[in-house]
Protein backbone atom coordinates (compact mmCIF):
# COMPACT_ATOMS: atom_id res chain seq x y z
CA UNK A 1 0.00 0.00 0.00
CA UNK A 2 1.16 3.74 -0.34
CA UNK A 3 2.11 5.41 1.97
CA UNK A 4 0.17 8.89 3.12
CA UNK A 5 3.62 10.62 1.77
CA UNK A 6 3.46 9.05 -1.22
CA UNK A 7 -0.31 9.74 -2.03
CA UNK A 8 -0.16 13.59 -1.25
CA UNK A 9 2.77 13.24 -4.02
CA UNK A 10 0.26 11.59 -6.40
CA UNK A 11 -2.11 13.49 -6.20
CA UNK A 12 -0.60 17.28 -5.29
CA UNK A 13 -1.31 20.11 -8.51
CA UNK A 14 1.86 22.21 -8.26
CA UNK A 15 1.34 25.71 -9.91
CA UNK A 16 4.21 28.19 -10.73
CA UNK A 17 3.48 32.11 -10.40
CA UNK A 18 -0.14 31.87 -8.15
CA UNK A 19 -1.55 33.62 -6.29
CA UNK A 20 1.06 36.07 -7.32
CA UNK A 21 4.26 36.32 -9.62
CA UNK A 22 7.36 33.94 -8.04
CA UNK A 23 5.10 31.94 -5.44
CA UNK A 24 5.41 28.46 -6.00
CA UNK A 25 1.60 27.27 -5.35
CA UNK A 26 1.34 23.54 -3.32
CA UNK A 27 -2.63 23.29 -4.18
CA UNK A 28 -3.45 20.70 -1.39
CA UNK A 29 -7.22 20.81 -2.03
CA UNK A 30 -6.19 18.86 -4.81
CA UNK A 31 -5.11 15.67 -2.60
CA UNK A 32 -8.25 16.35 -0.71
CA UNK A 33 -10.49 15.61 -4.20
CA UNK A 34 -8.73 11.72 -4.20
CA UNK A 35 -10.91 9.69 -1.91
CA UNK A 36 -7.81 7.56 -1.07
CA UNK A 37 -5.59 10.41 -0.55
CA UNK A 38 -8.23 12.38 1.74
CA UNK A 39 -8.70 9.26 3.78
CA UNK A 40 -5.13 8.56 4.53
CA UNK A 41 -4.55 12.52 5.69
CA UNK A 42 -7.75 12.68 7.71
CA UNK A 43 -6.68 8.91 9.28
CA UNK A 44 -3.00 10.12 10.25
CA UNK A 45 -4.42 12.96 11.91
CA UNK A 46 -7.17 11.30 13.56
CA UNK A 47 -4.97 7.96 14.63
CA UNK A 48 -2.03 10.23 16.19
CA UNK A 49 -1.31 10.41 19.67
CA UNK A 50 -2.29 13.65 20.83
CA UNK A 51 -2.69 12.61 24.20
CA UNK A 52 -6.84 14.00 25.33
CA UNK A 53 -8.39 16.52 22.18
CA UNK A 54 -10.97 18.06 23.41
CA UNK A 55 -11.75 19.67 19.66
CA UNK A 56 -9.83 20.54 16.69
CA UNK A 57 -9.40 24.02 15.66
CA UNK A 58 -9.30 24.11 11.46
CA UNK A 59 -8.16 27.16 9.95
CA UNK A 60 -10.04 28.99 6.82
CA UNK A 61 -10.10 27.79 4.45
CA UNK A 62 -8.19 24.88 3.46
CA UNK A 63 -7.89 23.62 7.26
CA UNK A 64 -11.56 23.12 8.07
CA UNK A 65 -12.19 20.10 5.43
CA UNK A 66 -9.48 18.06 7.17
CA UNK A 67 -10.30 19.26 10.69
CA UNK A 68 -13.94 18.43 10.46
CA UNK A 69 -13.11 15.09 9.23
CA UNK A 70 -10.66 14.45 11.89
CA UNK A 71 -13.24 15.98 14.80
CA UNK A 72 -16.01 13.56 13.10
CA UNK A 73 -13.65 10.01 13.56
CA UNK A 74 -12.73 11.55 17.14
CA UNK A 75 -15.81 12.37 18.50
CA UNK A 76 -14.93 15.88 19.36
CA UNK A 77 -16.27 19.00 18.69
CA UNK A 78 -14.92 21.10 15.39
CA UNK A 79 -14.23 24.72 15.79
CA UNK A 80 -13.59 27.97 12.65
CA UNK A 81 -10.69 29.70 13.09
CA UNK A 82 -11.66 32.48 10.42
CA UNK A 83 -10.73 35.36 8.47
CA UNK A 84 -11.49 38.44 9.87
CA UNK A 85 -15.63 39.93 9.42
CA UNK A 86 -16.68 36.36 9.37
CA UNK A 87 -17.93 35.65 12.42
CA UNK A 88 -20.57 37.05 14.81
CA UNK A 89 -20.45 37.60 18.50
CA UNK A 90 -17.36 37.91 20.76
CA UNK A 91 -14.25 37.69 19.29
CA UNK A 92 -10.37 37.16 19.88
CA UNK A 93 -8.18 38.71 16.97
CA UNK A 94 -4.46 38.27 16.07
CA UNK A 95 -3.11 40.44 12.98
CA UNK A 96 0.16 38.51 10.99
CA UNK A 97 1.90 38.36 7.45
CA UNK A 98 1.77 35.74 4.79
CA UNK A 99 4.08 34.66 2.39
CA UNK A 100 1.99 37.02 0.57
CA UNK A 101 0.37 40.08 2.12
CA UNK A 102 -1.38 40.18 5.37
CA UNK A 103 -4.24 38.92 7.70
CA UNK A 104 -6.65 38.85 10.62
CA UNK A 105 -7.89 35.58 11.53
CA UNK A 106 -10.91 35.25 14.30
CA UNK A 107 -11.89 33.31 16.98
CA UNK A 108 -15.10 32.44 19.11
CA UNK A 109 -13.56 31.89 22.56
CA UNK A 110 -16.91 30.76 24.51
CA UNK A 111 -17.37 27.93 22.36
CA UNK A 112 -14.95 25.54 24.36
CA UNK A 113 -14.25 25.92 28.10
CA UNK A 114 -10.95 27.50 29.27
CA UNK A 115 -8.62 24.40 29.84
CA UNK A 116 -9.88 22.20 26.70
CA UNK A 117 -7.06 20.44 25.18
CA UNK A 118 -7.31 21.35 21.32
CA UNK A 119 -5.31 20.00 17.95
CA UNK A 120 -4.81 22.32 15.61
CA UNK A 121 -5.05 21.83 11.89
CA UNK A 122 -4.10 23.49 8.32
CA UNK A 123 -3.15 22.33 4.68
CA UNK A 124 -0.11 24.01 4.61
CA UNK A 125 3.06 25.35 6.68
CA UNK A 126 4.97 28.41 4.60
CA UNK A 127 6.33 30.97 7.11
CA UNK A 128 4.59 29.77 10.26
CA UNK A 129 2.54 33.30 10.31
CA UNK A 130 -0.96 31.27 10.22
CA UNK A 131 -0.53 28.87 12.72
CA UNK A 132 1.64 30.92 14.95
CA UNK A 133 -1.44 33.35 15.03
CA UNK A 134 -3.58 30.29 15.80
CA UNK A 135 -1.92 29.40 18.21
CA UNK A 136 -1.41 32.67 20.30
CA UNK A 137 -5.78 32.74 19.51
CA UNK A 138 -5.74 29.23 21.17
CA UNK A 139 -3.84 30.19 24.60
CA UNK A 140 -5.99 33.81 24.57
CA UNK A 141 -8.73 31.46 24.68
CA UNK A 142 -7.36 29.97 27.65
CA UNK A 143 -7.38 26.70 25.57
CA UNK A 144 -4.21 23.86 25.54
CA UNK A 145 -2.40 23.29 22.71
CA UNK A 146 -2.37 19.72 22.03
CA UNK A 147 -0.62 19.78 18.91
CA UNK A 148 -0.43 20.51 15.25
CA UNK A 149 -1.15 18.59 11.99
CA UNK A 150 -0.11 20.28 8.67
CA UNK A 151 -0.48 18.22 5.62
CA UNK A 152 2.52 19.81 3.59
CA UNK A 153 5.57 21.87 5.31
CA UNK A 154 7.18 23.93 3.08
CA UNK A 155 11.18 23.21 4.29
CA UNK A 156 12.48 26.75 3.28
CA UNK A 157 10.13 29.00 4.51
CA UNK A 158 11.01 28.97 8.31
CA UNK A 159 7.44 27.51 9.62
CA UNK A 160 8.78 24.78 11.93
CA UNK A 161 11.06 27.61 14.38
CA UNK A 162 7.81 29.59 14.57
CA UNK A 163 6.37 26.45 16.33
CA UNK A 164 8.93 25.50 18.18
CA UNK A 165 8.04 23.73 21.64
CA UNK A 166 4.98 22.66 19.84
CA UNK A 167 4.31 18.69 18.96
CA UNK A 168 4.14 18.92 15.08
CA UNK A 169 2.88 16.74 12.93
CA UNK A 170 3.78 16.82 9.34
CA UNK A 171 2.27 14.39 6.75
CA UNK A 172 4.93 15.54 3.98
CA UNK A 173 7.30 18.20 3.09
CA UNK A 174 8.63 19.82 0.25
CA UNK A 175 11.75 22.38 -0.21
C1 LIG B 1 -2.49 29.56 3.21
C2 LIG B 1 -2.42 28.15 3.75
C3 LIG B 1 -2.07 28.36 5.20
C4 LIG B 1 -1.18 29.57 5.15
C5 LIG B 1 0.27 29.15 5.24
O1 LIG B 1 -3.74 30.09 3.49
O2 LIG B 1 -3.65 27.47 3.59
O3 LIG B 1 -3.22 28.64 5.99
O4 LIG B 1 -1.44 30.22 3.90
O5 LIG B 1 1.14 30.26 5.19
P1 LIG B 1 2.08 30.74 6.39
O6 LIG B 1 2.68 29.50 7.03
O7 LIG B 1 3.12 31.57 5.71
O8 LIG B 1 1.26 31.53 7.33
P2 LIG B 1 -4.31 31.47 2.91
O9 LIG B 1 -4.00 32.56 3.87
O10 LIG B 1 -3.85 31.62 1.50
O11 LIG B 1 -5.89 31.29 3.03
P3 LIG B 1 -7.03 30.42 2.31
O12 LIG B 1 -6.81 28.99 2.74
O13 LIG B 1 -8.30 30.98 2.90
O14 LIG B 1 -6.89 30.61 0.85
N1 LIG C 1 0.18 26.69 -1.17
C1 LIG C 1 -0.87 26.98 -0.39
N2 LIG C 1 -0.86 27.92 0.50
C2 LIG C 1 0.25 28.63 0.63
C3 LIG C 1 1.37 28.39 -0.13
C4 LIG C 1 1.34 27.36 -1.08
O1 LIG C 1 2.29 27.07 -1.80
N3 LIG C 1 2.32 29.26 0.28
C5 LIG C 1 1.78 30.00 1.26
N4 LIG C 1 0.53 29.62 1.48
Amino acid sequence: AETTAELIDAHLLTVQDFPSEGILFRDVTSVYANGEAFASVVDAFASHDWGQVDAVLGIEARGFGIAAAMAYARGVGMVSVRKAGKLPGELLSEDYALEYGTATLQVQPNVLPRGSRVVILDDLLATGGTLAAVVTLAERAGWAVAGIGIVIALDDLGGRAALAGHDVLELSSYP
